[in-house]
């Protein structure tokens, strides 16, 4: 476990209702952050917000749906009003789109209409949201970290589109840090079974612990471990940009 100073600091989390995004929401505001947790309006994003709120964490929720164009920017400004500023975006928020696996081979089942949602929410929302908060982390010469996958490094995820999506964050991690040099640094994580516990994930992938089991480290990772991470990125790693770092127990070895 590491710490930092985050008092003062303003940072927004997508995808905080949740598995990864609510362990690193939580981890940046015992830090001392002040944090948005953006994520689809609903019950998950107000109980989260209020659990935290209730531990005495200085979080609100900031309730978007990452597939409107409009809605990711108006989120960030919205809530870089609200709390004077910005200095660390963590784009978390992503969704196979699909529940059960479509494997490469079959093509008639990768659809429009999957391609457009799988690239929509799990790649060009981390755009989007970079777009409207690249004023206020130029000011503040804060952090992105963007969230690809394991399946964006080698392919082989739940769908390609979802493979293909997570594989141009990796890109677009790369773009973005030479985009936004040298007022902010854009880093991205790669996540293999990590925090099989949240949401949907037992349900697409039964067999997670026995597959986490064979890995090098031979567990799935816990959600902290990767708030670990996203907060070595924000708060140290200053001369760290347009990386993806694996945190896959050596998945990747
Ligand atoms: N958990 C893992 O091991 C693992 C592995 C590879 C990649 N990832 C990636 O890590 C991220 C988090 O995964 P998780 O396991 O915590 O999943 P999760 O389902 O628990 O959390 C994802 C969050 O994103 C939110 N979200 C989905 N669509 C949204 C939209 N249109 N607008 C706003 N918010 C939306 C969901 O409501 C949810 O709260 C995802 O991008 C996922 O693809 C996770």
């Amino acid at each position: 476990m590491i710490s930092a100073d985050l008092g003062q600091r303003r940072t927004i989390v997508t995808g905080g209702a949740s598995g990864l995004g609510l362990a690193t929401a939580r981890k940046f505001a015992e830090m001392g952050s002040t944090v948005a947790l953006a994520d689809l309006d609903g019950d998950r994003l107000g109980e989260a917000a209020a659990s935290l709120a209730g531990e005495g964490l200085e979080v609100f929720a900031a309730p978007t749906d990452l597939r409107d164009p409009d809605a990711a920017r108006q989120m960030v400004r919205a809530a870089a009003a609200q709390m004077g500023g910005l200095d660390y975006l963590v784009n978390i928020a992503g969704h196979p789109v699909t529940l059960t696996r479509i494997g490469p081979e079959d093509l008639d089942s990768q659809t429009e209409e999957l391609w457009s949602e799988a690239l929509s929410i799990n790649l060009l929302s981390a755009f989007r949201t970079s777009h409207a908060a690249a004023p206020f982390l130029k000011e503040s010469k804060g952090a992105i970290v963007n969230t690809a996958s394991m399946a964006g490094w080698r392919g082989g995820g739940s769908s390609s589109p979802y493979s293909v999506a997570k594989g141009g964050v990796i890109t677009l991690t790369k773009e973005l840090a030479r985009g936004l040099a040298p007022d902010v640094r854009v880093n991205a994580i790669s996540p293999s079974y990590v925090h099989p516990d949240s949401t949907n994930f037992p349900l697409k992938w039964p067999s997670v612990f026995e597959d986490a089991a064979a890995l090098p480290l031979g567990r799935p990772g816990t959600g902290e471990e990767y708030a670990d991470v996203c907060l070595f990125l924000c708060a140290g790693a200053s001369y760290i940009t347009g990386q993806t770092i694996h945190v896959d127990g050596g998945w990747s070895a």
